[in-house]
């Protein structure tokens, strides 16, 4: 077994054999090599989960260890020795070349995400938010608050439409949310274009926040220089997350970083409360960002399965979306009957489009094997390639 715990001997054979072949007819092949596999998985009722776009391989092995090691910690906060929230926030301050002061801790980064709203939405037109994206700042303005946020349609590429965005920005702005890559289109957008909207738009009254929940998997060459932007002062709040590239996702750990006032904003929201965040996640967290080469690993292994997912897609004349990312936003022209009918072979899905695009589909990018499975029952579909 390697770093993401799979059997690499059996994946080198399965690869090579691939690779030969999948420049041909992957779909052919998958289905001749997984026929009976289908069954398998639906018959013991394991739905696929094909969304959520959760590391499959999980965490690496190291990680693992510590959090059984610690186990018998659990009835303490974690504020023990080296597994301190304060060593975590430390740590991560030390990784960007910031203050520790520049860092907030949260269940997962959708506890973040909610902060934003409760410290910038109160007020009439105060965010802004791209129509498609991964919903939760805005969609919990919409519950807890009584006007609704902007949201900008994506341009006709279905990227950011950063131009409008920065046109819809008022003196009554305080945040606008950008997700880069998005979620769910997965594409993200270019490094200088983002940077240099940031610059305009990140001012001492309006906060751009740049969720990069899958940012580790993108092309390392492509990835925009956030951290620098927040060294230069410009007030910039990066959200990052344990759960996608660090396979954490069940243990709730995400980050975020920016000015210290932003962060004493967000602190003062929370009652200076946020951060005590669980005892196993802190060991896992702190032992993942030293186990440097795991995040590598997956972003290869991701990008290899993706490769083969595209490829079919082609062979099948299924429109898709480039992406980033650990899943595809795939046009399947009838959402609701492509989820009902993948759903008796087991896989589980979200539509993932929004009101915007109801007949995509975001697709979470799971191990080969699986991937091979889906692409076959995919080539059944033939309504779906007409
Ligand atoms: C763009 C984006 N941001 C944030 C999150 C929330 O992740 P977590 O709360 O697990 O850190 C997700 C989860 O899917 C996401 O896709």
């Amino acid at each position: 077994m390697d770093t993401l715990g799979f059997n690499r001997r059996k994946f080198l054979q399965l690869g090579s054999t691939v690779a030969v072949v999948s420049a041909v007819t992957p779909i052919a092949y998958g289905a001749s090599l997984f026929k009976d596999d289908i069954l398998k998985f639906s018959a013991d009722n394991e739905n696929l989960r094909l969304f959520s776009n959760e590391n499959p391989y999980g965490p690496s092995q190291k990680v693992l260890d510590a959090i059984i090691k610690h186990t018998n910690r659990v009835n303490r906060y974690a504020s023990f020795h080296t597994y301190d929230t304060n060593n975590l926030k430390k740590m991560i301050a030390e990784r960007n070349k910031i203050k520790e002061e520049q860092v907030i801790l949260g269940h997962g980064s959708f506890e973040i995400l909610c902060m934003l709203t409760r410290t910038f939405g109160k007020e009439q037109n105060s965010i802004i938010v791209p129509a498609t994206t991964f919903n939760v700042t805005a969609a919990f303005a919409d519950r807890i608050f009584d006007h609704k946020v902007k949201r900008i349609v994506l341009d006709q590429e279905m990227n950011i439409d950063l131009k409008a965005t920065k046109k819809a920005v008022t003196k009554d702005t305080k945040l606008v949310y950008i997700c880069n890559p998005n979620n769910p289109t997965g594409k993200a957008l270019p490094a200088a274009e983002l940077e240099s909207f940031c610059k305009e738009v990140a001012t001492t009254t309006c906060t751009v926040a740049i969720d990069e929940a899958y940012i580790e998997l993108m092309n390392p060459s492509d990835t925009p220089d956030t951290i620098k932007l927040l060294r230069e002062n410009h007030n910039v709040l990066i959200i990052r997350t344990f759960s996608k590239a660090y396979g954490l996702a069940g243990l709730r750990v995400g980050y975020a970083m920016g000015s210290a006032e932003t962060i004493a904003l967000l602190n003062h929201e929370y009652y200076n409360f946020s951060g005590l965040i669980a005892n196993p996640g802190v060991v896992a967290a702190i032992t993942a960002l030293n186990d440097t080469t795991y995040v590598d690993a997956y972003r290869k292994k991701n990008e290899e399965v993706r490769t083969y997912v595209e490829k079919s897609l082609d062979a099948l004349g299924i429109q898709y979306l480039k992406s980033n990312t650990n899943f595809i936003l795939m046009d399947v022209k009838d959402a609701k009957r492509f989820r009902s009918e993948l759903k008796p072979f087991g896989f589980a899905i979200v539509p993932g489009g929004g009101k915007h695009y109801p007949n995509w589909a975001r697709i979470s990018i799971g191990r080969l094997e699986e991937m091979k499975i889906f692409l076959k029952v995919l080539d059944g579909m033939n309504w779906l390639k007409a």
